[in-house]
């Protein structure tokens, strides 16, 4: 699994939830985040590396743990790897599309937003559907720095992005971006409870046990996993983020692995 830094962790505690037997190589491009206010250029150039990371510690599965790699890339990614990539974007367009009938609304990065791919992948789920995408850049380093739903700093952020839905009054909001489950509760009071919140790391843990166990790939004990963390940046400091983003499970190891060695994996054109 792979994520722009330490947020994908949330989706690693879904997979973990849901299959608790899997061992999981999981690497955080700290050195490089936020993907989501860059190019899409660029966010392909260091998904490909990412994923070329991973693929020599020969996986059965990639998972694209972050919503604007996901957005930007997932084509180039399935058209790079040899074993079979899951994303969280359709996935969660999925969840949502299924969840409701009426209108749907998504929070993401700049990137995930301005890409489209929320909105493609829901009209190819439920053609038709109207959407309303709303990018919330602030929310990444607010919760990086530690704030939760109840900082009154958060809500007033949260207010501001979130007074188009609450006028639209969509049946579902999908969380399109790791940090903002650790929003959820904030989020789900100032919508209401008429609306259903889709997080989109749970949506792809659902996928990924489902297309392990079709492919006959899954493990089955129910636990006992070993999740080995790399990161490109500060290895301490992802060790004591990482709780906190893993719902409660620390890594088993987090190692240093330099921006240099990623870009060694894919020559440079
Ligand atoms: N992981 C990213 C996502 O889910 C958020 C952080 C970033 O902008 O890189 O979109």
């Amino acid at each position: 699994m792979f994520d722009s830094g330490i947020g994908g962790l949330t989706v690693v505690a879904e997979i973990m939830r849901a299959m608790g037997g899997e061992d999981i190589v999981y690497l955080g491009d700290s050195a490089r985040v936020p993907y989501g206010i860059k190019s899409p250029q660029t966010i392909q150039r260091f998904a490909v590396q990412d994923l070329k990371f991973l693929l020599s510690h020969r996986p059965k599965m990639v998972v694209v743990a972050c919503n604007t790699a996901s957005a930007a890339a997932i084509e180039i990614l399935e058209s790079s790897s040899p074993v079979v990539v899951v994303d969280v974007i359709r996935p969660g367009a999925r969840a949502a599309v299924e969840a409701v009938s009426g209108p749907i609304g998504v929070l993401g990065t700049e990137a995930t937003v301005a890409s489209g791919a929320y909105q493609r992948a829901i009209e190819a789920a439920s053609p038709g559907r109207e959407v309303l995408a709303v990018a919330c850049p602030l929310l990444v380093p607010i919760v990086e720095e530690g704030r939760d739903g109840d900082d009154p700093i958060v809500l007033h952020v949260l207010c501001d992005y979130l007074r188009e839905l609450q006028r639209a009054r969509p049946g579902a909001v999908i969380l399109g971006c790791t940090h903002y489950p650790l929003l959820a509760g904030a989020i789900g009071k100032l919508l209401g409870p008429r609306v259903t919140l889709i997080n989109s790391g749970s949506a792809a843990a659902r996928e990924v046990a489902d297309v392990l166990k079709k492919k006959g790939l899954a493990n089955l004990r129910p636990q006992g996993g070993v999740l080995r963390c790399f990161t490109t940046d500060n290895p301490q400091r992802f060790a004591r983020l990482a709780e906190r983003f893993g719902g409660g499970r620390k890594p088993d190891g987090v190692d240093y692995v330099a921006t240099d060695e990623l870009e060694a994996h894919v020559p440079q054109k």
